[in-house]
């Protein structure tokens, strides 16, 4: 029998918290907003300020109120500047260990998988970002940091670490699209010759629900220290395979979309950036770039440990590779509709 918890629940506007919390009904929530309202209670706060952005007197009834916290809030735009990142996803992260120690209560911290990859950022393989904005090397030392500030307050927690997160697994609904859908709307606009993904290179995807389910299982336990990786694995798609569903999806619909060469981004740099890309507008030369620093991430690196199938029980069992390929395309339809694509190519086919 599952115990009822108190969870305040932070980032619940996001695209985690906008999921999970619905799926919370079993347990008395209470979510800390900054900017974002949200249904059913909640408290209007600011992690980057003392007292969590409350009074003091607010700050005490909350800390006396819960037994559970749910971290999700974060600042996960690559482009914000590192000083900004920091303040929320290292010094806010402290507060709130503070607070889940001032109240006694659990704290189950959300990462990133992406903090196994920190070594593989084009910073940190040697290679110039050139005109991107985007810096993921300051998200994943802001979430490296912050899971060091959380083991040096001495609060226990447990830390979550999901990898790429997309749509639900049945309908592809998310709250916000993902670097990785503006990615897919590309090739379903027909706007890219080449994607610098290696064909083998593994795109580890978890859909919205598998989180929730995830962290729901979390909070229903009463496990309070340990590492979760909520991944894909070994079962990850490979960037050809989402290619291949991307296009067959294409060719059902009837788009005339021609196939993109995946090409490593180490040949891009060589070969094709200096002829095709130096000479684009600005903009375009930036989303390439963008898109640079979010491939490095996934070329030649190993699958992800995960956690699904471990020790949580059945509920998060890790699903088949065609689990994960139907999710995807679930993804992709979803996105196709949003886009106005799918209305498009119904209207040309009448
Ligand atoms: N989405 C992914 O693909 C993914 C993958 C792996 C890990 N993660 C991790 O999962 C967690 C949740 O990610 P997400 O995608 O749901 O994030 P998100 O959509 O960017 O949402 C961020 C949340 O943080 C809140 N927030 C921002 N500034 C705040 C402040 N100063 N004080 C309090 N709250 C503040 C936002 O509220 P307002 O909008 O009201 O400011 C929003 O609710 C993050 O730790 C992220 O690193 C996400």
């Amino acid at each position: 029998v599952t115990r009822r918890k108190r969870v305040l629940l932070t980032g619940a506007s996001g695209v985690i918290g906008t999921a999970l919390r619905p799926a919370l009904t079993q347990h008395d929530v209470v979510s800390l907003t900054h900017r974002a309202a949200v249904t059913g209670e909640s408290v209007k706060g600011d992690l980057t300020r003392d007292w969590l952005g409350l009074t003091p007197a607010e700050y005490r009834d909350l800390a006396s109120r819960v037994d559970t916290v749910v971290h999700c809030a974060a600042v996960t735009d690559f482009a914000t500047p590192a000083e900004k990142v920091n303040v929320l996803n290292v010094q806010g992260t402290r507060r709130v260990a503070e607070l889940a120690g001032d109240a006694g209560a659990r704290l189950v911290h959300v990462s990133t998988a992406f903090v196994a990859r920190s070594d593989l950022t084009r910073g940190a393989r040697g290679a110039a970002s050139r005109d991107a904005a985007a810096r993921p090397e300051d998200y994943l030392d802001s979430k490296r940091a912050g899971e060091a500030a959380l083991r040096a307050t001495g609060v226990p927690f447990v830390v979550a670490r999901p990898s790429v997160v997309i749509g639900e697994s049945g309908t592809g609904e998310i709250s916000q699209f993902q670097g990785l859908h503006n990615v897919v709307i590309s090739v379903l606009r027909n706007k890219v010759p080449l994607v610098p993904f290696a064909p083998d290179s593994l795109v580890d995807m978890v859909p919205q629900d598998l989180v929730v389910g995830f962290l729901r299982a979390l909070v229903d336990s009463e496990v309070s220290t340990g590492e979760y990786w909520i991944t894909a694995g070994p079962r990850a798609l490979k960037a050809e395979r989402m290619l291949d569903l991307t296009l067959e999806f294409c060719e059902y619909l009837g788009l005339d979309v021609c196939r993109p060469r995946l090409v490593p981004p180490e040949m891009v740099d060589r070969l094709i950036r200096p002829v095709f890309i130096d000479p684009l507008p600005a903009r375009q030369r930036r989303q390439f770039d963008d898109l640079m620093c979010m491939a490095a991430l996934f070329a030649g690196a190993d699958p992800f440990p995960t956690s699904l199938g471990g020790t949580l029980g059945e509920s998060v069992a890790l699903p088949s590779p065609e689990w994960f390929e139907s999710a995807f395309l679930a993804s992709v339809c979803y996105l196709a509709h949003a886009q106005g694509i799918v209305r498009r190519a119904t209207r040309a086919a009448a």
